[in-house]
């Protein structure tokens, strides 16, 4: 099944790229039928540091206030072979091996668009990465929600950053990752209600609570954890990522595991829940999900290509062969891409057909 969402993530890149090349039109409502994952939450509630141990590597710029200023889409691509990289979209002859350099390119990324400033912006930034150990799937990550504009930013932001985690998060094909620290009241988290103004059943909400290791002494999350503070249809996962001491430290991501694991398994709070707490339980529980949202949605992303190849066809011929133009040739290689997905689609449907099931 780990074939099914690599065929979607790579739907997604030729999307990307196409959409890049001009193509907007034709790949948007196919892009926007297949499902992500959207990290929201209040700034600084943990967000970037949950991506990256869910992908297992550092490599995303994290701190306290505004670090993530541009959305970034980030897909996961499970590799055979050994070896580990990365690819952006904005440079697609580059392979980077080195994490520390793509962290740094995404930081530089930003600052090409917004400069040096607090200033966010729309446009989003389009990482890949290739590893043997990650499980497939496309992350979004997104600056945080915040209640003032602080020195340097527009009296808008509040708005704007809003409006941009909501245009991500309405979609009904994104599966909402709602990070709330759990040092602060759950009834004040930003995450939950935007998740629930858009997702009022909790049914595409995964609720990840950060920060458990920062709670006052006798004091536990229990309540939320247990489901009986704010209910979600998915259970609660919490975690404990690495601390900003560890950060300045350089503690790398293995040791950090080992020691999220240790946390769990030596707290007297959380010890019976260890089997489904951690960032490892909540990458595989992500991946589990998605394989089903894409299993069921299958028909409906068959039917949305055929009807894009139709319309595709139409333009093509109202613009007239042979292809003289850019934009016809441009046109037909996006038809020539669809019809290549619709057969890859033919055949995945025969392989989850009930009785075709391997
Ligand atoms: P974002 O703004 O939501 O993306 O949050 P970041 O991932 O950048 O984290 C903000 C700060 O909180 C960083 O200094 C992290 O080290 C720290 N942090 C995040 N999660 C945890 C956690 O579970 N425990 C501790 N102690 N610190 C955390
Ligand atoms: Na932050
Ligand atoms: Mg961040």
């Amino acid at each position: 099944m780990d074939n099914l969402i690599g065929l979607v993530n790579r739907i997604q890149r030729a999307c990307t790229a196409l959409g890049d090349y001009g193509g907007e039109g034709a790949v948007q409502s196919l892009w926007e039928s297949l499902p992500s994952v959207v990290v929201v939450g209040g700034q600084s509630s943990g967000k970037s540091s949950v991506l990256e141990s869910i992908v297992g590597r550092d490599f995303l710029p994290r701190g306290s206030g505004i670090v993530t200023r541009r959305p970034l889409v980030l897909q996961l691509h499970k590799t055979d072979d050994r070896s580990e990289y990365a690819e952006f979209l904005h440079m697609p002859k580059k392979r980077f091996s080195d994490f520390a350099a793509v962290r740094k390119e995404i930081s530089d990324e930003t600052d090409r668009i917004t400069g040096r400033t607090k200033q966010i912006s729309n446009v989003p930034i389009h990482l890949s990465v290739y590893s043997p150990n990650v499980v497939n799937l496309t992350l979004i990550d997104l600056p945080g929600l915040t209640k003032i504009a602080v020195d340097g930013q527009s009296e808008s932001i509040v708005g704007d950053i809003e409006n941009m985690v909501r245009s991500y998060i309405e979609k009904p094909n994104s599966i909402i990752l709602a990070v709330s620290p759990a040092n602060q009241d759950i009834a004040t988290s930003d995450a939950i209600k935007i998740a629930r103004e858009v997702d009022p059943q909790g049914e595409r909400t995964f609720g990840v609570l950060t920060k458990l290791d920062l709670m006052d002494k006798g004091t536990n999350a229990l309540d939320v954890l247990e489901g009986r503070a704010y209910r979600l249809q998915h259970p609660w996962v919490g975690v404990v990522n690495r601390s900003q001491q560890d950060i300045n430290k350089n503690v790398d991501m293995i040791a950090a595991r080992r020691r999220e694991r240790d946390y769990f398994q030596q707290s007297s709070d959380y010890g019976h829940l260890t089997s489904r707490m951690g960032s490892e339980y909540l990458g595989k529980v992500l991946s589990k999900h998605l394989e089903a949202f894409i299993k069921a949605r299958i028909p409906s992303i068959q039917a949305m290509i055929n009807k894009q190849i139709d319309e595709l066809e139409t333009e093509l011929n109202q613009i007239g062969r042979p292809l003289a133009n850019d934009a016809g040739a441009q046109l037909y290689t996006i038809l020539e891409l669809c019809r290549a997905f619709d057969h890859i689609f033919k055949d995945h449907l025969d392989g989850v057909r009930p009785g075709g099931e391997k």
